[in-house]
């Protein structure tokens, strides 16, 4: 299992994530929030974890 969780103390709400992966992460209130518990199936997530600007995602 590959569990994508979003560190709000350090997400600036750029909304990279969500633009390249808008079925894990949505935009709520400037932050982003990860909406799957699981994205081993996901091949965007990854991506969106590399390309976050403050690495504020992580994928456990
Ligand atoms: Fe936040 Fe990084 Fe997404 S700053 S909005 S978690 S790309």
């Amino acid at each position: 299992m590959s569990k994508p969780t979003v560190n709000h103390d350090l997400c600036i709400g750029c909304g990279t994530c969500e633009s390249l992966c808008p079925e894990v992460f949505k935009m709520e209130e400037g932050k982003s929030h990860a909406i799957k518990e699981d994205c081993a199936d996901c091949t965007c997530c990854q991506e969106a974890a590399d390309s976050c600007p403050v690495n504020a995602i992580s994928i456990e």
